[in-house]
């Protein structure tokens, strides 16, 4: 019989002999589905002071095992140091520290997908002169429009004020949404800033909440570069559409250094597909119309 592969959840904050409530679907999919599953205590791990504890009640094994997380996301220190506290234990996860960056910043991703997502700048946010040089390189994009995150995630329910500009070349407004941007990811700034020529997307909807456009994108999994499957992205909107040929996605795919990861592609207005993003697999979330039970499922066949 093939050795067991271990899926690593986070402990619920309220009681630690549980799953966390957000991840107790997948628990229970992962386990119906042939994983053997662990649990870790994520505050531990995020605090600055007690992260050596955060794996304590972990068995050591006598053999190392495959590993893979699934839960909250992590920085690339923090994943770091969740990996090397699971190999003392035997416990080797899926990707290496390097390997998680390579999906997790998009600045790390650009080399894998660059011909197949939208112009690209960015600036670690480091110094006071940071924003400065941002928008210096934001002359690309002339007057075009532009979306900006962080190198990991956007405020995209602050569509208006902290994600979308409408034109480029106006200097004041780009710099005072990547400003808002700054403040509302605050301590959460994952390293710098992004910038995007901002492409027109097939739209589904409007979203309820935030007013957000909805457009038709799809989340694509990979582990050992075969596809798992192939998600609808929002919960809201009517995929009418006949779904996307994954082929040439599939091709890049094999070039990304990543055991596991999600790829964001979506359909631009001339029907042709674009990456938005890649995720590493562990941390990126599963679209709530998914069904678990066959994500496990095909996530086991592919591992
Ligand atoms: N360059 C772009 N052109 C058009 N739409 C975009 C672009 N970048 C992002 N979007 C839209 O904004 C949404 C959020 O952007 P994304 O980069 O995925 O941020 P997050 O990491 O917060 O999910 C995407 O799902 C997509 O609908
Ligand atoms: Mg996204």
């Amino acid at each position: 019989m093939a050795n067991s592969i271990y899926i690593l959840f986070c402990e619920s904050p309220l009681d630690t002999n549980q799953v966390d409530e957000d991840f107790a679907d997948q628990y229970f999919s992962a386990k119906e589905n042939g994983f053997e599953t662990l649990l870790f205590n994520f505050e531990e791990l995020i605090s600055s002071d007690g992260c050596s504890s955060a794996t304590k009640k972990l068995k050591p094994k006598d053999y190392v095992v495959d590993t893979i997380y699934r839960g909250w996301m992590l920085t690339p220190n923090q994943y770091s140091i969740l990996y090397n506290q699971l190999l003392t234990k035997n416990y080797k996860l899926i990707n290496t520290s390097e390997e998680y960056q390579n999906c997790h910043y998009l600045p790390d991703s650009l080399k894998f997908i660059e011909n197949r997502t939208p112009k690209t700048v960015y600036e670690k946010i480091d110094h006071e002169n940071s924003i400065d040089r941002l928008l210096e390189k934001c002359k690309i994009f002339g007057q075009n429009p532009v979306a900006i995150k962080d190198y990991v995630k956007s405020e995209k329910h602050d569509w208006e004020t902290a994600c979308y500009v409408p034109n480029a070349s106006d200097t004041d407004i780009l710099k005072s949404s990547i400003s808002k941007l700054v403040e509302l990811r605050g301590n959460h700034l994952n390293e710098g800033i992004v910038v995007r020529e901002f492409v027109q997307l097939n739209d589904l909807t409007i979203h309820s909440k935030s007013g957000m456009p909805l457009t038709e994108e799809y989340r694509l999994f990979f582990c050992n570069k075969k596809l798992i499957g192939i998600y609808e992205y929002w919960e809201e909107g009517e995929y009418s559409l006949r779904k996307p040929d994954t082929s040439e996605f599939e091709e890049i795919a094999q070039r990304v250094e990543s055991n596991f990861f999600s790829m964001d592609i979506a359909r631009q207005k001339n029907g042709e597909f674009i990456i938005i993003e890649l995720g590493d697999g562990q941390v990126a979330g599963l679209p709530d119309k998914t069904n678990r039970n066959e994500f496990y499922r095909e996530l086991n066949i592919c591992c």
